[in-house]
């Protein structure tokens, strides 16, 4: 049976309560910086000139931090991101659509070239485009950089999606040979992709140096309760799928055999759309992405450092295994959908430019999201006033949108959510934004 991540239950319950935590210490770290401001509420916080700055040059923060310590700079450095990211002043609509923007990268129509799926990227079709950023540290980039690279590109015809991965590897190491075993326990390659935008729904596919590949399609969003759903079962939010998708690796070195020094595995695949925008909100009759449209995607590679015992490799324990990903999301989860990164299908080649300007308004709702989370965190229960949320001063200023409207919701099934819309939005011609609300339906801790 596939399973979730590579958490148990229990393990899961463990991040979220240190996420508490790191929410706690963040709301923490914005009361001094409000506190430390001029007090006059009329005005919107200027990050960059003040809050920081005073932070920067406070004798505490000097006698504090001591910055040769590579630890504490990464603490502190961390702590100045999250305030600047917090803080940032939108100056004019222009920002908008860039507002935090993560990583992206434009996905190149085939225009009539071919992939042979061997495993081998040396197809022209590959050869013309470009890779994608080096994989960092899945918690931030502020983590040592990775030991090997990672990195991807992707094309797509009007059929299928293609990706191909470049896995640097001295050591080459896999064991699983049956097709929806546990990749996440060998060290693996990952993609998980958001067809529709409503991050619901959403497929998960892994594969090993071997070619075993685990495909999955996951219901619910990760911020819900795992383990109140009507089952009680952690596995709930799953349902089966098959990619029904074509595969080779490639491998220059040898599988499982110490001694030796391999080099890298490479991984080539072609995934129908049809599968991919099964279960979504897409019209099934054209599963195809649009020329310029974005879709939400992650990538991840997890790796063991191995030891070596009577002449096989042993893997460490899986808590200790390092999560490398294309986009940061600044927690070892690769299913925190907000903080995936962007891929834009294009046809045009010589189209460099990536744009998505639907951008902010996603970026409103997570932060309205994650305002309404930590208040639950703290208050034990949802809030349907916006004011009382500890949102980015950009969403009540009106310049990329309106400000969102929260509604709580009571559901059929006797739970309660949360609804946010975000009105007549002002930088782009769609009436409305909005995630569906039962993503963000709680089953427990509400009054
Ligand atoms: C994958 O292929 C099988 C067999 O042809 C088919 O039954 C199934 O519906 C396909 N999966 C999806 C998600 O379309
Ligand atoms: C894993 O190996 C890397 C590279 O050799 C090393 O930097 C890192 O500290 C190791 N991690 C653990 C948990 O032993």
């Amino acid at each position: 049976m596939p399973g979730y991540i590579i958490l148990d239950v229990k393990t899961r319950k463990a991040v979220a309560i240190c996420c508490g935590v790191s929410i706690a210490v963040f709301l923490l770290g914005i009361a001094i910086g409000y506190a430390s401001g001029n007090g006059n509420t009329d005005e919107v916080p200027t990050a960059k000139n003040t809050i920081l700055e005073q932070l920067q040059s406070s004798t505490c923060y000097n006698s504090y931090f001591d910055k040769s310590d590579s630890k504490v700079n990464r603490f502190y450095g961390t702590f100045l991101e999250r305030h600047r990211k917090k803080l940032t002043c939108v100056k004019g609509r222009n920002e908008c659509e860039n507002l935090y923007l993560p990583r992206n990268y434009n996905a190149y129509h085939l225009n009539g070239r071919t992939i042979n799926i061997d495993g081998v990227l040396n197809d022209d079709a590959w050869k013309e485009v470009p890779w994608s950023a080096d994989f960092v540290d899945i918690r931030s980039e502020r983590f040592p950089t990775p030991f090997f690279t990672t990195k991807i590109k992707l094309r797509w015809d009007d059929n299928n999606l293609y990706v191909g991965a470049y896995i640097q590897e001295k050591d080459i190491y896999a064991t699983k040979t049956t097709h929806d075993d546990r990749i996440w326990e060998d060290n693996g390659f990952e993609l998980l992709i958001d067809v529709d935008g409503t991050m619901f729904n959403y497929k998960q596919i892994q594969i090993n140096a071997f070619g075993t590949t685990m495909d999955q399609l996951l219901y619910k969003s990760p911020y819900e309760d795992v383990d109140t759903s009507a089952s009680g079962k952690a596995d709930d939010k799953l349902k089966t799928w098959e990619a029904n998708l074509t595969s080779r690796v490639y491998v220059d070195g040898t599988i499982n055999q110490p001694g030796d020094k391999d080099k890298f595995w490479s991984v080539e695949m072609s995934i129908p759309f049809e599968t991919l925008s099964f279960g979504s909100e897409r019209n099934l009759t054209d599963p195809n992405p649009n020329d310029n449209e974005a879709w939400f995607m992650q990538f991840g590679r997890s790796e063991h450092n191995l030891t070596v015992e009577n002449g096989r490799y042993v893997p460490q324990a899986l808590s200790q295994k390092n999560w490398w990903s294309w986009q940061p999301c600044g927690a070892i989860n690769l299913h925190l959908q907000d903080r995936w990164g962007l891929v834009q299908f294009k046809r045009n080649m010589n189209d460099k430019k990536f744009r998505f300007p639907k951008w902010h308004v996603y970026r409103a709702l997570f932060d309205v999201m994650n305002g309404m989370d930590a208040y639950r965190a703290l208050n034990g229960k949802f809030t349907a006033d916006i004011s009382e949320l500890d949102i980015p001063p950009y969403l009540m200023t009106e310049t990329c949108v309106k400000i969102p409207e929260i509604g709580l919701v009571k559901r059929a099934n006797k739970t309660k959510g949360f609804e946010i819309g975000v009105k007549s939005l002002v930088s782009t011609q769609l009436p409305t934004g909005r995630i569906r609300e039962d993503r963000y339906v709680q089953f427990s801790n509400l009054r």
